[in-house]
């Protein structure tokens, strides 16, 4: 709040150049200031800029402070946006994370990953890595009440029942994505992982693209990425293992391992069928 107030007032940088550049003014123009008259024109010439900037330093101020009496859109990554799934805001929680991955270059020229993440997600398909990523992606459609749909969709929620698993099912964004780049993944390795290539398949593909694309346009993440110099290769390059302001996955990975099978999942209902 005070650090707000503070880059306004009278001695911060931005100000002192402002004071500056209005010395320089006067001293360009010395003889304003010989007649009585001219005087006072020249005290209120000086001040003016003065009480302008103080004038709008006020405002500016006033509208920074009372900005922030109320919720702001910028607050609620940490908490919980109104578009979040209400039950699970109470998981929701900010950490900072050191993100790792990034290559770099041996001495001799090499690409290399100084840092990479201690479970293995890519790399050579093996059934180490498809666990690590059944443990991010698995269990992820749960049930939800009557209520909490309504709640979520309004009036639209009974478009949403499912008669086959006898509720309203739902799967949390961050899940569904991951579930798609994982399918990506999976496509550099026909051998592996065979998919005919059919319209069907191209289409889920494009889907799961236009997913992550938008997915990361509306993260908007502005952490700033460095290049890093390296002498062996004589040239700077991307840096990526830095620090960002997340989610703690873990915490809505918990939250959503619970609802599907802990104590507070919701239980089917089966409609009768005769
Ligand atoms: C931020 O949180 C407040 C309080 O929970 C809520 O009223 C507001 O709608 C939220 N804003 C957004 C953009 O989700
Ligand atoms: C380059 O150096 C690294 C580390 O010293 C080594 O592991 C790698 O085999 C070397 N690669 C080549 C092509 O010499």
């Amino acid at each position: 709040m005070f650090g707000a107030l503070k880059s306004w007032s009278p001695s911060s940088p931005k100000y002192m150049a402002l004071q500056d550049d209005l010395e320089v003014d006067l001293q360009l123009r010395p003889r304003i200031a010989s007649s009585p008259i001219d005087s006072r024109k020249f005290i209120i010439l000086q001040f003016l800029p003065w009480m302008l900037t103080t004038f709008f330093a006020t405002i500016s101020a006033y509208l920074i402070l009372s900005a922030r009496n109320v919720p702001k859109c910028n607050d609620n990554f940490s908490t919980a946006y109104a578009t979040d799934f209400g039950p699970a805001k109470s998981a929701i929680e900010f950490q900072e994370v050191k993100f790792n991955g990034g290559p770099s270059f041996y001495e001799n020229k090499t690409l290399y990953i100084p840092n990479p993440d201690p479970i293995k997600y890519v790399g050579e398909p093996s059934a180490q890595i498809d666990q690590s990523w059944e443990d991010l992606t698995d269990n992820r459609y749960i049930l939800i009440t009557e209520e909490e749909a309504r709640d979520t969709w309004g009036e639209e929620y009974v478009e949403f029942w499912d008669p086959y698993r006898g509720g309203y099912e739902v799967g949390l964004d961050v899940f569904h994505t991951l579930h798609c780049l994982n399918n990506m993944r999976k496509m550099f390795y026909p051998d592996i992982y065979p998919a005919r290539d059919t319209p069907d398949t191209r289409l889920h593909r494009d889907h799961c693209i236009e997913q992550l694309r938008q997915y990361i346009m509306c993260s908007g993440d502005m952490t700033p990425i460095p290049t890093r110099y390296f002498k062996s290769v004589d040239r700077n390059y991307v840096d990526s293992d830095r620090v960002h302001t997340c989610r703690n996955f873990q915490m809505l990975r918990d939250w959503t391992t619970e609802r599907h099978h802990g104590i507070s999942a919701v239980s089917a209902i089966f409609q009768s069928t005769n």
